[in-house]
């Protein structure tokens, strides 16, 4: 399994990026705003993420129409090599995905919330697709289940036929709100977690690890005063 960060904070994807834990990057609208960067910044900002980070990095398009997702998609695609267009899992979406593919571009769907709009997806030509797991706990309904329907879903099929270059199209678990969420997806195999860096952190914390070293730490006092 590989995991993407899940912000736009650059100082978060500087810090993850060194631990060699994260193959990429995930970014929407809201991310970018929570930033504090402005409308003439974004594809700076974008292109400062690619930088950082060897791998993909998806950027969202905002349009509702194919024919301005396509115009912002090959806008975006333009900024580096390393970026993925984020388009939304809607009809006008699905169009522009198709479109984008045929150009090379690689797209994540995003907002999937569906087996059927995560096969929609695949068929279109998305390279990812993006099932959305807390927003689904957030309604009392389980997310982890909409995860593990769609990975065993694409995995019964051959899409490489629709993308251009011919990879298999991945599952990035997004919305993960914990680590518990982290362990399930891998457990049912999603290719890819998207985590704020927030839940990275807490990936990485064990209570007896953290007893452990105390306990190493006192005893090697104890080394050091003899
Ligand atoms: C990532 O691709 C999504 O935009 C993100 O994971 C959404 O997370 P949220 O539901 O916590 O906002």
């Amino acid at each position: 399994m590989k995991f993407f960060l899940d912000t736009a904070d650059l100082a978060e994807i500087e810090e993850a990026a060194s631990w060699g834990a994260i193959a990429g990057v995930t970014t929407n609208p809201t991310l970018y705003a929570r930033t504090g960067g402005k409308l003439s910044d974004f594809h700076n900002h974008i292109k400062r993420i690619c930088e950082i980070v060897d791998g993909p990095v998806s950027a969202e398009s905002v349009a509702m129409q194919r024919d301005e997702i396509v115009r912002d998609g090959l806008e975006l695609a333009d900024i580096a090599d390393n970026v993925v267009v984020k388009v939304p899992t809607m009809v006008e979406g699905l169009a522009a995905t198709h479109e984008l593919a045929r150009r090379g571009v690689p797209v994540n769907m995003t907002l999937c919330f569906s087996v059927p709009q995560a096969l929609l997806a695949a068929r279109a030509g998305a390279r990812y697709v993006s099932p959305f797991i807390g927003r689904f706990d957030d309604i009392s309904e389980d997310g982890l289940d909409q995860v593990s329907n769609i990975v065993g879903a694409l995995s019964q099929y051959d899409f490489s036929d629709a993308t251009v270059h011919g990879e298999r199209i991945e599952v990035i678990a997004a919305s993960v709100r914990s680590a518990h969420h982290v362990t399930q997806c891998a457990l049912m195999g999603a290719d890819i977690a998207t985590v704020p860096f927030g839940v990275l952190k807490k990936m990485v914390q064990h209570p007896l690890t953290d007893r452990g070293l105390e306990s190493f730490m006192k005893d090697w006092e104890k080394v050091q005063g003899a």
